[in-house]
């Protein structure tokens, strides 16, 4: 064992301490971070190999040590990676994410644990670039977990985040693996029932999220803005219109009655976004094409795979070892197998 895999393996033994102690249930947080974080403390098995892969990676990206570092938990939720950084032992750890409501919930939730958390900033990547520049912060590692696959505007991200100063690297792991081919019709699911069956309210329900079919819900929003086109044509348009959100879909539809031409936003056959905030539902992402966007002279892309984690269960963990043992062999940018990858992006100073 290397020095930073001990040091991880520190890290996570001592939050989870922290976290099977903490008195969940009388915290004053929002009913959906409890049953978010209570998930994570359940199988804390499960998802701690993970944060430590993803950590393992960051780690060797960074350009300095840990203890000089400047550390971003990107689209944070209930905000173990964050957690994690801090115990440790980042120079700085930053915590984002777009719904105010958890942002609220783990400065909670890190005083109860106590961890210091450094920033707090609530915000898609415009709100989170422009608090970093006005108070003058460095940045040297982005960093997300299960994140990636929820932007909505991903080549708008990436030009956004190219403001920060160099150097800097990022890390983000998705488990919407869409190379893997039984994950890809996993993912295909999941995209059919937001699309057309939508979902139920249950108590921990995040509210941000919509539970009406998308397709209905681009289907009033056009009704209420072209009153005057009958039900097929409404019709006609919230199919073209998947994939877009907002005043999006209503730009894309005068567009096609101005053109009087029909043709549907995405390519791919069902990826679809929530119409009223852009947040994909686990969005099958090109990624050959991001990265041919986002590479250049200064900029190194990788999207390389990810071991599956084992548990306890003897059985399960047979076919595991033989599908870690198989991706070994592969080599690290072989994502076929891999139940997630991560992109890794090392922007370097010009
Ligand atoms: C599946 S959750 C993952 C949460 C967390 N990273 C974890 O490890 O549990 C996705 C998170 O990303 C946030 N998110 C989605 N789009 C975002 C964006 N454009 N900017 C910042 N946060 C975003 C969501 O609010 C949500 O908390």
């Amino acid at each position: 064992m290397n020095n930073s895999e001990i040091k991880i393996n520190k890290a996570i033994d001592d939050l989870s301490t922290k976290l099977k102690d903490l008195d969940l249930e009388n915290l004053s947080i929002s009913d959906y971070n409890k049953r978010y974080l209570k998930d994570y403390i359940d199988k804390l098995s499960f998802f701690m190999p993970l944060y430590k892969t993803l950590l393992e990676k960051v780690i060797r990206n960074l350009q300095k040590p840990v203890s000089e570092s400047c550390f971003v938990d990107y689209g944070g939720g209930c905000g173990v990676l964050t957690y994690l950084a801090v115990e440790l032992g980042f120079k700085k750890v930053i915590y984002n994410d777009i719904y105010e409501v958890s942002t609220k919930d783990v400065k909670v939730i890190s005083s109860a644990i106590n961890l210091k958390v450094d920033y707090f900033i609530t915000g898609d990547i415009s709100d989170f670039i422009s608090y970093i520049t006005k108070n003058n912060i460095k940045v040297d590692h982005m960093c997300s977990f299960d994140v990636l696959e929820h932007i909505y505007d991903l080549e708008g991200w990436f030009l956004e985040i190219k403001k920060l100063p160099k150097p800097f690297s990022l890390c983000f792991m998705t488990s919407a693996n869409s190379s893997n081919p039984n994950i890809n019709r996993k993912l295909k699911k999941i995209h059919y029932k937001a699309e057309y069956v939508g979902s139920k309210k249950k108590k921990g329900w995040k509210e941000r999220d919509s539970n009406l079919p998308f397709l209905e819900i681009r289907k009033r929003l056009l009704a209420k803005e072209f009153s005057n086109l009958d039900e097929k044509k409404i019709t006609i348009l919230a199919k073209t219109t998947r994939g877009l959100y907002g005043k999006d879909i209503i730009n894309y539809a005068k567009k096609q009655l101005e053109e009087n031409h029909f043709k549907e936003y995405t390519k791919h056959p069902t990826n679809t976004c929530d119409p009223l905030t852009g947040n994909w539902a686990e969005h099958i992402i090109d990624i050959k094409n991001l990265k041919n966007r986002i590479e250049n002279k200064q900029t190194t892309v990788r999207f390389t795979n990810n071991f599956y984690s084992e548990s306890s269960n003897k059985i399960l963990n047979f076919p595991k070892k033989v599908i870690n043992f198989l991706m070994k062999i592969l080599g690290e940018q072989n994502l076929f197998l891999s139940p997630s990858y991560t992109l890794e992006i090392q922007y370097k100073e010009s």
